[in-house]
């Protein structure tokens, strides 16, 4: 008989299943763990290329993603880095694996791979060309920020080397706001860079908003849809904010640096009146946490469709999936590591497992609350039908005959939903990592120090 449950603590989605443990998935021998890169691909799924660029100009007080402050590092260091990043991607390109495989997209992110100099950034374009096969490239995005996206000049420049599309953190319009939580760019940036885009002829670009941040209420949340839709981005990513035990963040939230606190009634709150207002300005929720214009026309091999496609991850801290062989790993989160790695001819890898049969059938119905709709037949359906019955019993989830769907009570709930289907195993070594973290004063995110 299914259990009727009711969620009251709202969780963050969850992107990625496994997890990988700097501590508990340390990978020691790199050429041995990636054994996959000798096995032709069997070609049956679309294979991205993601790049992670750590380097911003912000070193915004909330934020997890491996970066260095841009100042810090000097040309010459950019310059190795780039070396690095293309050494990485012709190792893999002359593997079996990757022989002749057609890349869908390419999505470059970070940090703020738009302050790299134009011809840094076109260089890393360059070999991405000369080494894998892109006739069937659809998208290739690259992130920003309000300032570095204000040169014309080198977004013209990109858009010549293919770039579709590109994207940035709007996070809100409060101007105070944005100063305490070390967001560099102001309000008036924003219009700047809009402008830039419509000047360099980039006319697909999405943004991302954060919602539960401290200071924040719901009447300042609508106003910010209201803002952002007004803006008519392709796009919108809205992301509750996460705060990682040991950093700045959380220790300033112990003080009076804030006025007001995210909690979870706001969490609730916000995300209900996010989910209204993009409705009241015609945006279609398309994903767990996407918006998109009514009838948009956006290209099919989209960033956002990353989830379920092999995805090879290249430079620090990227992690990449392959379906095939369950491969799933990150690289070092240091610039010295990554690029002393290379320098030596090694595989820059290192955390990751490989994924067995039972946990990549989990990662498919962990991930369909993200996507809010799945088809029966793409899943190992009775090994989970008594949760989803759960679900169903419970409002969060519809059944449609040979689909399930998320209602909109499940949208609201996703997280929950997504951690409701987790292994045990899997519930265990997370919170073996978080306490391993926290007794070690590192970021949960990446097990490092970012922030902290
Ligand atoms: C990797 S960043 C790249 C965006 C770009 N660097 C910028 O800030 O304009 C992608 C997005 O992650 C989101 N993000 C960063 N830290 C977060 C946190 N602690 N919780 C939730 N979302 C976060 C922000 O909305 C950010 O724009
Ligand atoms: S939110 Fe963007 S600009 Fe700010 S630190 Fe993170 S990656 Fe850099």
């Amino acid at each position: 008989m299914a259990n009727q449950v009711a969620f009251t603590e709202k969780l963050t989605n969850f992107y990625r299943y496994p997890c990988i443990c700097g501590f508990q998935d340390k990978v020691e021998k790199p050429k041995e763990f990636l054994g996959y890169l000798n096995t032709p691909s069997p070609k049956d799924r679309d294979t991205m290329i993601y790049i992670h660029i750590p380097f911003c100009r912000s070193m915004c007080i909330y934020c997890p993603f491996y970066k260095e402050h841009h100042k810090n590092i000097d040309y010459e260091t950019k310059s190795r880095f780039v070396n690095a990043l293309v050494k990485e991607l012709e190792m893999y390109s002359k593997e079996p694996y990757f022989k002749d495989v057609p890349i869908v997209n390419v999505n470059m992110g970070g940090g703020t791979p738009m302050v790299l100099e134009t011809e840094l950034l076109i260089r890393i374009l360059d070999a991405i060309y000369k080494n894998f096969n892109m006739e069937k490239c659809e998208v290739i995005s690259i992130e920003g920020d309000p300032i570095a996206l204000q040169d014309v000049n080198k977004l013209k420049a990109l858009k010549e080397m293919g770039m579709t599309r590109t994207s940035f953190g709007i996070q809100t319009f409060n101007e105070r706001l944005r100063k305490k939580l070390g967001v560099e760019s102001s309000v008036l940036d924003i219009f700047k860079a809009l402008n830039a885009l419509e000047k360099a002829g980039v006319d697909e670009w999405g943004c991302d908003m954060l919602y539960n941040c401290p200071d924040q209420n719901v009447t300042e949340i609508r106003y910010n849809v209201d803002r952002i839709c007004d803006l008519k981005p392709t796009v919108v990513d809205v992301y509750d904010l996460n705060i990682s035990p040991n950093t700045k963040l959380q220790k300033l939230l112990d003080t009076d640096y804030f006025k007001s606190k995210p909690s979870n009634k706001n969490e609730i709150e916000m995300f209900a009146a996010i989910m209204e207002t993009f409705g009241e300005n015609g945006f279609d929720h398309i994903r767990s946490v996407n918006f998109e214009p009514k009838g948009y026309k956006h290209s099919k091999k989209g960033i956002l469709y990353a989830f379920s496609a092999d995805l090879l991850a290249i430079g620090p801290s990227a992690r990449t999936f392959m379906y095939s062989g369950g491969m799933n790993y990150r690289n070092h989160c240091s610039l010295e590591r990554y690029i002393g790695s290379l320098e030596d001819g090694i595989y820059p890898v290192e955390a990751g497992n490989i994924v067995s049969k039972e946990a990549l059938e989990e990662r498919d119905i962990i991930l369909f609350p993200y996507y809010m709709k799945l088809r029966k037949d793409e899943i190992n359906y009775n090994r989970f039908k008594e949760k989803i019955d759960d679900m169903i019993i419970s409002g969060y989830i519809k059944d449609n005959g040979d689909s399930i769907e998320l209602t909109d009570l499940g949208k609201l709930w996703a997280g929950n939903v997504q951690y409701y289907f987790h292994s045990d195993s899997e519930k265990e070594k997370m919170a073996n990592s978080i306490f391993k973290c926290l007794s070690e004063k590192k970021n949960f995110f990446n097990q490092d120090n970012i922030n902290c």
